[in-house]
């Protein structure tokens, strides 16, 4: 590989990277949205409605405006203008909870705010909160954990758009269900689950004039400033938001909830910079959650394992005002092959703050049905589950009725079994031990769609011999900073150590928000069309500059490898170095910019493009004790070209991780009485944590999928995630004899 002024370099692209950013976030230097400080600074708390339906009546704010430090109680008398937003062109403008705090007097979800306490303190600020007392006309409020379908029409309106709830068909689904010879039909529930990255929701707002900045937790700068922006009745370019490091969201913090406008209306009365963090409780409450869903799924077979027909009619829950759409029928029409196939929604509204995307939105919980179906099948035929699913291995999308980009998940069951031991399986229940344990193996497989959300990026070559990429995206922990300088690296020849990421802020070219797994996708060809704009720029320098060893050479014959500029027919060896050409221009840099479009949600695509995978379980089972743990997992994923395979395994680790918590632990509960989750703190909302962690081992397929980008890269967040539960469901029937068709996974579901 070429070298740059002597240090050896090896080409970034492919090769285990560790965080760019790691020493800044281990020194403690990395400075997270609530780290930021500003002279002067007030800090605002929330007042939430103890009641989940019904109307504030009475707000008395006397006694904790006299409180010592209180600035203000502001309430939907005092609170100043506040315009709703709308979606706007292509990904932009979303919001799951459109309302503006305190619009009306109506409670529809507990927690909701109803004032916000502004005082010289936090301290101050949480007593005023707690000081300010109301009075409500209550309703009884609707968490009814059943759910049954509102009276909705054929088509309905979600914050992504208009869906039809017919979501997809071919043939009759019905009559081939009738007239099939092996019959399934269950349905499938998974509970409410909240997001809770470690770092809280957090909003700082700071007014000079007109002119409002937000420093924010944000898994989207861009769309964060289109919807503030509408929200205040301002021009665009007149918000700027900040988003440097996140500690993580989960897709909570993709969209804006009602803290940030709380924080710049507040900002705006006081002519003070306002911070808002919220607590543990309130991200419970008015941050989103993974919807309830309830998922009847029919398969009808032929005896040797054919599939005719697949039924799939999912039910979520829904918020009052809002239409967050929990898409798990997203996979069910391409995974398998069959002929006669119909996907439909419903909806149910609840008293419970607005859903939102949580890590694999729809597929997760639509896999967890759908292949848990598979799982009962391939027992109900007495059909190994690999074998059952490649039999029924399509050979293109069914659903579009176009080919696969590239799709290998065959070579995924192939390789997992292998490393697994599957073929060691003996399929009757409790039949496998090891040490006095019962052992219950089990598996899935899963996907996730791959696409490119528009970006825009640029990069700069300078007169140190270093190098520089910007773009408004996000790095929420998953590896974004890193990613963009290898990126640049790889196509600069500048080493990754020289180069510097700029990113989380909406001042830099509009990049892609962190969320469906395809930030790394959607940067690439941004940033490698920036990347050649600036090299053809220094190129120009290198043939114009008077007294260059360039001057008067034509494009075609100069090169940049390694960080040197050279005559091709003279070879590297005889280069200079970038920076001394910039130099002895009198250059401090030159620079390229680059944009990509979008493929995400086109209506004609050539190709069907989507990422695959596998998981094959262990469970051991004490029945003495009802003792279940998750014992090794192997999790085999396809998700084209991996560019850093060591960040690349971290999140497949850390979702496969969350998926132990999905089937054994997570669910948000919610009081019958007066509609607040019960276990709305970290201590009650269990979740899995390393001490749950087995042994995991992640391997990657390597096809590069050049439909997505020149590299070949897919994204891996999310797909981690899909499909895991039903694998270890499977495993728990495989040990116990039990199967659980309700998530979490319960001891005392164990105890028969
Ligand atoms: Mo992910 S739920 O798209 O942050």
């Amino acid at each position: 590989m070429p070298t740059t002024q002597g240090t050896p370099t090896m080409p970034p692209i492919g090769r285990d990277t560790p965080r760019v950013d790691g020493p800044q976030k281990v020194t403690g230097r990395a400075q997270y949205t609530s780290d930021f400080h500003f002279p002067g600074t007030l800090y605002a708390v929330p007042v939430e409605a103890t009641i989940a339906n019904g109307k504030v009546i009475t707000l008395d704010t006397a006694a904790a405006e006299k409180m010592p430090g209180v600035r203000a109680i502001l309430h939907r008398g005092n609170i100043g203008k506040i315009f709703r937003s709308t979606v706007g062109q292509g990904f932009e403008g979303i919001c799951e909870e459109r309302r503006p705090p305190f619009e009306d007097d109506v409670v529809r979800y507990y927690g909701q705010y109803i004032a916000l306490a502004v005082a010289d303190t936090f301290e101050a600020a949480k007593a005023a909160a707690d000081a300010v007392r109301a009075t409500y006309s209550k309703d009884k409020p609707n968490v009814e954990t059943e759910l049954k379908p509102d009276d909705d029409p054929d088509t309905v309106v979600t914050t992504f758009g208009v869906r039809h709830r017919v979501d997809n068909q071919r043939g009759d689904a019905n009559a081939a269900f009738a007239s099939a010879p092996v019959k399934l039909d269950h349905t499938y529930v998974t509970p409410s689950e909240t997001h809770n990255p470690i770092e809280l929701h957090a909003t700082t707002a700071v007014w000079e004039g007109s002119m409002l900045t937000l420093y924010d937790s944000s898994q989207g700068v861009v769309n964060l400033q289109s919807v503030l922006a509408q929200m205040f009745g301002l021009p665009r370019e007149n918000v700027r938001v900040i988003s440097k490091f996140v500690g993580s969201g989960f897709g909570s913090k993709l969209f804006p909830w009602t803290q940030c406008p709380l924080a710049a209306a507040a900002a705006r009365q006081l002519g003070k910079p306002v911070k808002l963090v919220v607590s543990r409780k309130m991200m419970f409450q008015s941050v989103g959650h993974r919807p309830r869903t309830q998922q009847r799924v029919r398969i009808g077979a032929t005896p040797d394992g054919k599939l005719v027909s697949l039924q799939h009619d999912y039910l979520y829950q829904r918020s009052m005002l809002d239409a967050h759409h929990e898409d798990c029928g997203e996979t069910t029409p391409f995974q398998y092959s069959v002929p006669n196939l119909r996907v439909t929604f419903g909806r149910a509204k609840r008293n419970i703050g607005s859903g939102a995307d949580m890590r694999g939105p729809g597929a997760v919980p639509g896999l967890y049905a759908t292949e848990s179906a598979m799982n009962e099948l391939a027992d109900q035929l007495k059909i190994d589950p690999v074998k059952l699913r490649v039999l029924n291995e399509p050979k293109i999308d069914e659903g579009l009725g176009v080919p696969f980009s590239s799709r290998h998940l065959l070579e995924c069951f192939e390789l997992g079994a292998e490393k697994f031991g599957w073929p060691r399986r003996t399929s009757a229940v409790g039949s496998m031990k090891r040490d006095g344990l019962t052992l219950g193996w089990g598996m899935a497989g899963c996907s996730w769609i791959a696409a490119r959300f528009p970006a825009a990026a640029s990069v700069q070559l300078r007169d140190d011999g270093t190098a520089r990429v910007a773009c408004a995206t996000q790095d929420i922990g998953t590896g974004t900073y890193t990613i963009l300088a290898q990126l640049a690296s790889q196509r600069t020849g500048v080493p990754l150590d020289k180069v510097e990421v700029a990113l989380g802020d909406t001042s830099l070219p509009a990049g892609p928000l962190s969320g469906g797994s395809m930030v790394t996708g959607s940067v690439v060809p941004a940033v490698f069309k920036a990347a050649d704009g600036a090299i053809a720029s220094l190129m120009t320098v290198a043939m114009t500059t008077p007294g260059s060893p360039f001057e008067n050479r034509k494009p075609d014959d100069l090169a940049l490898e390694g960080g040197r500029v050279f005559v091709k027919a003279d070879g590297a060896a005889t280069g200079v170095p970038f920076a001394d050409v910039l130099r002895r221009a009198n250059l401090r840099l030159v620079s390229g910019s680059g944009e990509s479009e979008s493929t995400f949600g086109n209506p004609k695509p050539k190709f069907s493009t989507h990422s695959f995978g596998c998981h094959f379980v262990e469970v051991t089972w004490q029945p003495e004790t009802a003792r279940l743990r998750v014992s090794r997992v192997v999790t085999v994923i396809d998700a084209g070209r991996i560019l850093n395979p060591l960040a690349g395994r971290n999140q497949i680790e850390g979702a496969v991780v969350m998926g132990i918590g999905m089937a054994l632990l997570e669910h948000t509960s919610y009081d019958p009485q007066n509609g607040a989750p019960i276990n709305s703190n970290l201590a009650d909302y269990v979740m899995a944590v390393n001490a749950d962690a087995p042994p995991i081992e992640v391997h990657f397929l390597d096809f590069p999928d050049k439909e997505i980008n020149e590299l070949g890269a897919r994204g891996i967040g999310e797909i981690g995630l899909a499909g895991i539960a039903a694998a270890i469901t499977a495993a728990v029937h495989h040990a116990t004899g039990v199967r659980v068709r309700e998530l979490p996974v319960k001891i005392e579901n164990l105890l028969v």
